[in-house]
């Protein structure tokens, strides 16, 4: 055998049912139809709105509806969107207006996809797209002693346990890494002492020690120090009120989720960009991608108002007046047809190189979950799917915060994404309900909507790529099956049943007669480019190396070892293992070429 490739002997241990994507890529070339009448994802969409409609309209309480108990009182719009289908972010939306949408004093009674909803830290995402416009990679990586000059001040006189921040930098906030505190002055008891003190009419140090303050600390002069921000506050300012807070962390040692970082990430966009925060949305996001009901404050007059969707008192939940440095971690406003732009300029990279997106949208660093991975600032959520135990990344950023919340979601193998908003008042004093009713109803979606773009991915590689491919000249061809893999222990894909190479058994002589699985490595180099790449997988994957039976260190090689065995078998400065299929507008392949025998085969129609 003139090649050589890794064979793992059968595991005869018991394992787990369970694979994992084997590359980062996707499985299959990604689907193009979301919404015609015979798409998996449209059957999945109406199926799992009807679910909605049977709970929130009817009242039923099934299995079906047993996810989504609860919820009723939430007024809420989903949208899905695709790359490839563009219909999807017209066609397959879902609103309802809950009670309290359809009693509104202000505002709208009824939502649609132009119906404006706060964000809240969906936020942090545009902020950090900004940041993706506004900065370089110096200044991302650069200290913020030196790009905020009141950090350098603070920091000159710094002690040993305060943050240092001539090690903090904009991509540490940006990916939650930075050690400081999570909210700041925002979230301060001491606000609330000095509330009460005004309604009770009493001593504010009688309610800062009825709070439990140590009686050595004077509230007053603590309040200024912490709290003395104002709607103008400079760097400066804030710098000299938070800069010396003690770290809860040491910079770069673990995720944890501080808006307040995204305060000062803000202020970063502002001093490069030159921009105001009024303009900085605007000029680097909203107008570019069209975004036009998308806002950095509350709009309060027509025509917007009419839109808006005021779930509680308009002065407690909707105009309540914006702290200016706050906005950048959870001050905007959008809409789902806005979000759904978003989602498709980012992930088209409208607005950035192409490189720069892929190079975006990756982990920064884990979670102690095994399920969740962070980057700046994506929630990357690992889904897992039920009958196959591949896994999916979605690329998510989640709101929630007062009376509203939201997400967008990228899911990159299958170049499509959806955009989530929701709305409903809750006094402070009573339970707080709407966020957990918002998970389950993302999670309602996604347990429908993921798995059926994966299942849509699949039956159109089947209808599109596999096949048989021949030469007119010689005795050459290869036939694509799917599923019909002899590698255990994988997930579906399309493999190779066959190639003969000019009367050469190829699998035969390379890969021991296995029927080795034919992944995609590069599903699109660019708009308009007909070539879909793919590569050989011939490894078992495992999601983790317990259910492989394997030792910590021997799992790399035998639970998931595809990602350093690929472009083996080079044969004439080529890789046998890399094919290239030439494919039409439709996505249907033509022909396909094998970059180590050089051999192009046309496909049988
Ligand atoms: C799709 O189904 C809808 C509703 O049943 C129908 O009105 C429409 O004509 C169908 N479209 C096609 C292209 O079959
Ligand atoms: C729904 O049905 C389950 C099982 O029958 C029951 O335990 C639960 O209380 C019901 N919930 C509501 C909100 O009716
Ligand atoms: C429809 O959705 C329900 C849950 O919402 C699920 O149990 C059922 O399997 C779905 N049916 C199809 C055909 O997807
Ligand atoms: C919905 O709101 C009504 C009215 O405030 C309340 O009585 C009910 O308990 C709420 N339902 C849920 C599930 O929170
Ligand atoms: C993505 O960008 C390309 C240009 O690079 C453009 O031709 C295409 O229409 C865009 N796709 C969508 C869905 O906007
Ligand atoms: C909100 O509604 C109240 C009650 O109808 C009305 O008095 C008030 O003017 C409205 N506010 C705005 C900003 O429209
Ligand atoms: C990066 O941006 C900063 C601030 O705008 C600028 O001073 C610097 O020259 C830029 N560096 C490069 C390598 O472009
Ligand atoms: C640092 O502290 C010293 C001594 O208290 C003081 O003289 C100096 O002005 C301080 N420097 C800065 C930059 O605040
Ligand atoms: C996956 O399977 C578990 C157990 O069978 C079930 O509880 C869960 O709802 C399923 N999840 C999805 C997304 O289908
Ligand atoms: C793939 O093949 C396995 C084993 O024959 C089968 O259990 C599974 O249902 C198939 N999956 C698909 C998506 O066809
Ligand atoms: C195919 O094989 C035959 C002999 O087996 C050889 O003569 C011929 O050159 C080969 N053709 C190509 C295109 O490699
Ligand atoms: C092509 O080659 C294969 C493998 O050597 C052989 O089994 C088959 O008979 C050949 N077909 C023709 C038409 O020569």
């Amino acid at each position: 055998m003139p090649f050589s490739t890794p064979t793992l002997g059968a595991l005869t241990l018991l394992v787990l049912p369970h694979a994992l994507a084997d590359f980062l890529t996707p499985t299959y070339p990604y689907p193009s139809d979301l919404t015609s009448n015979t798409s998996l994802v449209r059957a999945a969409w109406t199926n799992a709105t009807e679910t909605f409609d049977a709970y929130f309209k009817d009242g039923l309480n099934t299995t079906a509806t047993a996810g989504i108990l609860g919820t009723e009182n939430v007024t809420f719009s989903f949208g899905l969107f695709s790359l490839e289908d563009p219909l999807a972010a017209s066609d397959l939306q879902y609103h309802r207006a809950g009670p309290q949408t359809i009693a509104a004093l202000n505002g709208t009674t009824t939502v649609d996809g132009d119906s404006i909803y706060r964000i809240a830290s969906v936020s942090k995402l545009i902020t950090t797209f900004a940041g993706q416009i506004a900065l370089n990679n110096t200044v991302w990586y650069q200290p913020i002693t030196e790009i905020l000059p009141g950090f350098a001040i603070v920091n000159a006189n710094r002690s040993v346990t305060a943050p240092d921040w001539s090690t903090i930098t904009p991509h540490d906030l940006a990916s939650h890494l930075s050690g400081i505190e999570a909210t700041g002055p925002l979230e301060d008891i001491l606000l609330s002492v000095f509330t009460d003190s005004q309604a009770k009419n009493i001593s504010v140090y009688d309610v800062a020690a009825e709070a439990g303050l140590d009686p050595d600390y004077d509230p007053v002069a603590l309040a200024q120090a912490t709290l003395g921000l104002n709607l103008s506050a400079t760097p400066e300012e804030i710098a000299a009120a938070i800069g010396s807070a003690p770290p809860v962390f040491l910079s770069k040692t673990t995720p944890a989720y501080s808006n307040l970082g995204f305060m000062l990430l803000g202020l970063v966009v502002q001093r490069i960009s030159g921009k105001d925060l009024g303009v900085v949305y605007s000029d680097l996001v909203f107008t570019p991608l069209g975004m036009n009901d998308s806002f950095v404050n509350a709009p309060l007059a027509s025509p917007y108002l009419e839109r808006s969707v005021i779930v509680g008192p308009l002065a407690a939940s909707w105009a309540y007046p914006v702290d200016a440095y706050t906005i950048p971690s959870g001050g905007l406003l959008s809409t789902i047809n806005d979000l759904n732009k978003l989602g498709v300029g980012l992930m088209n990279s409208t607005l950035l190189p192409r490189d720069q997106t892929r190079g975006w949208m990756k982990p920064v660093a884990s979670l102690a979950s095994l399920s969740y991975n962070i980057g700046a600032p994506w929630e990357i959520v690992r889904y897992v799917h039920n009958n196959t135990g591949k896994v999916t990344d979605i690329y998510t950023k989640l709101g929630d915060s007062g009376s509203y919340g939201g997400m967008l979601a990228l899911i990159p193998d299958y170049n499509a994404g959806f955009s989530f908003l929701n709305g409903q008042y809750e006094p402070l004093t009573g339970p707080q309900t709407r966020g957990k009713s918002a998970l389950k109803l993302i999670d309602h979606i996604a347990a429908a909507i993921i798995p059926a773009l994966e299942a849509q991915a699949a039956a159109e590689a089947v209808k599109k790529i596999a096949g048989r491919y021949t030469s007119s000249t010689v005795n050459s061809t290869l036939e694509i099956g799917f599923n019909e893999t002899t590698i255990p222990n994988t997930s579906p894909s399309l493999n190779i049943n066959s190639w003969i190479s000019n009367g050469t058994d190829m699998l035969a002589l390379y890969y021991e007669s296995e029927k080795p699985r034919l992944l995609v490595s590069i599903p699109k180099f660019e708009a308009g480019c007909g070539e879909i790449v793919f590569q050989i997988a011939q490894q078992e994957q495992f999601p983790t190396y317990q259910a492989a039976g394997s030792g910590p260190f021997s799992g790399i090689y035998y639970s998931t070892f595809d990602w350093a065995t690929f472009d083996g078998d080079r044969f004439l400065g080529g890789s046998l293992r890399t094919w290239r299929t030439h494919v039409d507008e439709q996505g249907f392949a033509t022909q396909i070429s094998n970059d180590g025998t050089r051999a192009t085969l046309v496909k049988e129609v």
